[in-house]
């Protein structure tokens, strides 16, 4: 809640919902929602000091689920199942990995059940980009190849960076919601397979949220968060959106 000045506040959505924007020029009195998990941001764009008061649902978080239940006489074995993963991912667009989930989307009778899986298929330098799962933790088991993964901790945590090399059999696990990166570093196409806290953990590129967003964020927002020039944030935007 803003107490005092005038603030522009904003967030994005997952990728699953098109990085959309939500953002809202916020005044005294005004009150306003950040999601669990989203990237978002605030900044004062009045002449005064800007005050707000904060508060966060980390004991009961409502999850952007969106999933209803399905009626329990009408549900089969078939939404408990599904098949293909034998089949690897087209690497051929984009960074060159290709992520098969198994989400409650794919799969309606995890809903609820909290754990989802994935395979994930790497071309030779293929790479998911940084992003986050704002609603589960995330373990991999590498199959086949060489895949540089690495995460970074909160701010508490000075944002320290864990990185590993993994080779096939080897265990990795990403904390839940932060930043984490994939990289086939090896000279064959990677295989993952990773299991996941969550029916649906959600999946937020961040450069795509930051400089993607539907409609873009201010770039003069941008510009100060990164201490860039307006014209390589407005070339950013022009590249991710
Ligand atoms: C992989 O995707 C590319 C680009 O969309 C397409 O041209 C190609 O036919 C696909 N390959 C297979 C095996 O589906
Ligand atoms: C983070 O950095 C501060 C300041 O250098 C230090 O006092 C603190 O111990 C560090 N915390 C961790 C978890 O590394």
């Amino acid at each position: 809640m803003v107490t005092k000045g005038k603030l522009l506040v904003g967030f994005v959505s997952s990728n699953q919902d098109s990085n959309r924007l939500f953002s809202k020029v916020l005044k005294r009195g005004d009150v306003f929602v950040f999601p669990i998990g989203m990237i978002h941001y605030q900044m004062n764009v009045g002449r005064t000091r800007a005050v707000a008061f904060a508060g966060f649902g980390s004991q009961n978080p409502v999850y952007v689920n969106g999933k209803f239940c399905k009626d329990p006489r009408r549900v089969t074995a078939n939404d408990f199942y599904t098949s293909g993963l034998n089949v690897p991912g087209n690497t051929s667009t984009g960074p060159g990995a290709k992520i098969t989930a198994v989400d409650v989307e794919r799969m309606p009778g995890l809903n609820t059940l909290g754990v989802g899986m994935a395979r994930i298929d790497f071309a030779p330098g293929g790479l998911v980009p940084p992003h986050t799962h704002p609603r589960a933790s995330e373990i991999f088991l590498v199959m086949k190849g060489k895949l540089f993964v690495g995460f970074v901790s909160s701010n508490e945590y000075n944002y320290t960076l864990f990185t590993k090399v993994l080779y096939p059999g080897d265990v990795f696990v990403f904390p839940k919601g932060l930043p984490q990166f994939h990289a086939n570093v090896g000279k064959t196409n990677t295989v993952v397979i990773a299991a996941a806290g969550s029916q649906n953990p959600g999946r937020i590129i961040i450069g795509d949220a930051v400089f993607g967003s539907k409609p873009l964020i201010d770039p003069k927002v941008l510009a100060k968060a990164f201490a860039l020039d307006l014209d390589k944030v407005k070339y950013l935007q022009a590249v991710f959106s």
